[in-house]
């Protein structure tokens, strides 16, 4: 670890004053591409950041308003700043690499308003910038409460956004608009994506990360790390390309943040990108959290695949969740499952719909759910599936429903979490349905009822808890309508997996189109892993109208190919993959299974070979426990041939690739279920490449076994 730390007056090169009346500040970053601009002008906060001179973000204001008025963002006088640089190498427990570099700069700038004092630090890494607000605990502060945070992103009126509405009905769950900056809007996503025209509650804002391509041709993605005990950043049109901060409320839709004796914000950050392979390589996120605790041992954390009772409710709609002729969660159909899973080599097995609660209206308004967490269906004999199961050395995989009743699930979460233990079960599902984006219910002792936003801090306190609970109880969580990852992985690793975009559900029942899976490394993925569900194999004539039925609906669609399924479980970095598809779907495919089985969830390496926002991507790892190499590309609907290079391979040795890929006669809509599987040996040089064609819709996985 390589700490320097600079004062102020030694740095008369880069501090072109001192002074109150002109404070102004710039900072490199340490390849000296990046500088920031720090300056308060006439008592504001003002930053601005330049790539290689190029405007990325022009001038922009900073500071937060408290609830007693208190704007600490103007009349604001420096009082002394400081610039460190830290350097250092630090390696994940698992992950994506095994070594992560973390190099800055940082200006840790003193300020004053009156006779309060409060800080900025600011970042400047290689591939971006960050800041964040801290102001301590002092006498002249008697309320921490936030009612804005203004800080502002001033981009260009002609930068394009790949974006998803925030304050709206199904939290994240929405394909992605690509639109100008000043164009986000519920009336924009109406009119060219979804109609979400009735979603009246909140303003026009979009989630982050929030990828924008820049009319210079730079790439950002603007989001936030280390969000703890503080409410999630939507980012506001103001236009002329402005983008603003704008914190989600409480349900009193007044405070922001409730703080009792300080306020450290979570770092906002822009991570700069010369093009789209680029943006995919940064680690800025995880660089800007911590280390778990260094008495927190987190070594029983392990990644893994899984499979899973589900898809025949969501996906192929011939089991319900709940109790019927055709509920899916019997000893019966999980001991086959088990049996399958087992012989194919699965860590582990989810069962949805074990528990009491469930009913046919369950879905989705999260009205009065009774869920139990600890009271199985008469059907399910937990005490022998558990055993069967760790027999065949497959674990069962929790699953906790919660409907968005918090205060339901908190209540019984020790006791639920106790008992898992007692199975054996290791990972855990969570999930939150509720479609009202601002109808997290709560109740008062008095029996009043308040309603919070799924983003807003409660969520984020309870989403944290949990985590801290099922460490206790040396439990993973994996939740999907989670709240978006924000990095502290790193700090918690058993926050293992999330879903938190639309995915591979929203095709068992409606459809994602086929463009949907090139937005995703783009957006989404960019804040961390994503438990999408790849590897559906019957991408056609899978769905019944209702269980029971034996009627196929001809409409439902998986808009892939076998060849592009098997590509995403390189695309899409997870540390818990699941097969989402059932046992015998992939009992009609047993050699392209074979990639599934193979292909690992702990990495050490990762390249991205090509790229074009949102058209394709191809992406190479390297196994964290061999030697060898998996690659996946996916194209959009357009068909792509590439000439791969594989100079990152080995020089000099020699390997066999095993290639799955997209016949010529494949397309994702009328023939998504053709593919071949090609076996080559090859010395590898700087110049080796092969040829590669994706189908419309399609994508290729390859396997590179080191001889
Ligand atoms: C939504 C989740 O995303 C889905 O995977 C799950 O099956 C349902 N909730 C039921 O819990
Ligand atoms: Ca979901």
């Amino acid at each position: 670890m390589k700490m320097l730390r600079y004062l102020c007056i030694l740095f008369i090169g880069i501090v072109l004053s001192c002074s109150n009346e002109n404070n102004k500040t710039i900072v490199t970053s340490p390849d000296g591409n990046i500088n920031l601009f720090f300056e308060i002008q006439n008592g504001q906060l003002q930053y601005q950041i330049k790539k290689n001179k190029n405007q990325i973000v022009n001038i922009s204001k900073l500071g937060m308003i408290l609830e007693s008025g208190l704007n600490l963002g103007q009349d604001i006088e420096l009082v002394d700043f400081e610039i460190e640089e830290f350097n250092e190498i630090w390696n994940p427990i698992f992950g994506e690499l095994s070594e992560i570099k973390n190099n800055y700069k940082s200006l840790n700038i003193s300020l004053r308003k009156d006779n309060i004092k409060f800080q900025i630090i600011f970042r400047i890494y290689n591939d971006g910038v960050a800041f964040k607000y801290v102001i301590p605990n002092q006498d002249a502060i008697q309320n921490y409460n936030i009612i804005d945070e203004y800080s502002e992103f001033n981009l260009s009126s002609d930068d394009t956004a790949w974006w998803i509405p925030a304050f709206s009905y199904r939290r994240y769950e929405f394909l992605y608009a690509e639109s100008k900056i000043d164009k986000i809007s519920k009336k924009y996503f109406s009119e060219n994506v979804e109609d979400i025209s009735y979603d009246t509650l909140g303003i026009d804002a979009a989630h982050t990360p929030l990828t924008i391509k820049k009319n210079n041709g730079y790439l950002i993605s603007i989001h936030e790390a280390n969000l703890v005990n503080y409410s999630s950043m939507t980012l506001a049109p103001k236009g002329n390309g402005m983008l603003k901060v704008e914190l989600y409320p409480w349900s009193d839709g007044i405070t922001k943040v409730k703080l009792d004796n300080q306020i450290i914000s979570p770092w906002r950050y822009v991570q700069i990108a010369d093009n789209s392979s680029e943006l995919l390589i940064s680690n800025i996120i995880l660089n800007l959290n911590d280390d778990p605790d260094p008495d927190e041992d987190y070594s029983w954390v392990k990644p893994g695949k899984y499979m899973g009772v589900w898809w025949e409710m969501i996906g192929t709609n011939q089991s319900t969740w709940f109790q019927s002729k055709f509920h899916a969660a019997n000893n019966e159909k999980v001991m086959s499952y088990l049996d399958f899973a087992s012989k194919h080599n699965f860590d582990g097995l989810l069962v949805e719909g074990w528990n009491k609660g469930w009913y046919s209206e369950w879905c989705c308004l999260g009205e009065g759910i009774p869920f139990s967490f600890t009271e199985t269906f008469d059907d399910f004999d937990i005490d022998l599936l558990s055993d069967y199961g760790l027999k065949k050395g497959v674990r069962l995989i929790g699953h906790h429903e919660t409907g968005g009743q918090i205060q339901n699930y908190e209540n019984q979460i020790e006791e639920a979490f106790e008992m898992y233990n007692k199975y054996g079960i290791k990972n855990i599902k969570t999930g939150y349905v509720n479609d009202v984006s601002k109808n997290i219910k709560v109740y008062a002792e008095d029996g009043s009822i308040s309603k919070e936003w799924h983003h807003g801090q409660y969520m984020i306190n309870h989403f944290q808890k949990v985590i801290d609970i099922a460490a206790k109880y040396q439990l993973t969580i994996k939740t999907h309508e989670p709240i978006k990852d924000t990095g502290l992985r790193r700090k918690y690793p058993n926050f293992i997996s999330r879903e938190g975009a639309k995915g591979q559900e929203f095709n068992g029942f409606s459809s994602n189109g086929v463009n949907h899976a090139t937005d995703l490394p783009f957006t989404r993925l960019l804040s961390g892993p994503m438990d999408y569900t790849p590897g559906i194999f019957q991408l056609n004539n899978f769905r019944y109208t209702e269980p029971g039925s034996g009627e196929i609906d001809k409409n439902a669609i998986v808009p892939s190919t076998i060849a592009k399924e098997l590509a995403l479980y390189v695309v899409y970095y997870s540390p818990m993959q699941m097969a989402a598809d059932l046992p015998e779907h992939y009992m009609k495919h047993l050699d392209a299974f074979e990639f599934i089985k193979k292909v690992p969830v702990d990495w050490s390496k990762k390249v991205i070979i090509n790229s074009e926002i949102s058209e394709y991507v191809t992406i190479a790892r390297k196994d964290r426990n061999s030697d060898n190499w998996y690659i996946g590309g996916i194209t959009d609907e357009k068909e792509r041939n590439f000439d791969l290079g594989l100079g990152f391979l080995e020089l000099g040795e020699t390997y066999t690739l095993k290639i799955y890929k997209d016949k010529n006669t494949t397309h994702w809509k009328n023939n998504p279920m053709e593919y071949e599987i090609d076996e080559i040996q090859l010395k590898i040089d700087e110049t080796t490449t092969i040829p590669i064609y994706l189908a419309p819709g399609g994508g290729f996985a390859i396997e590179a076994i080191k001889l």
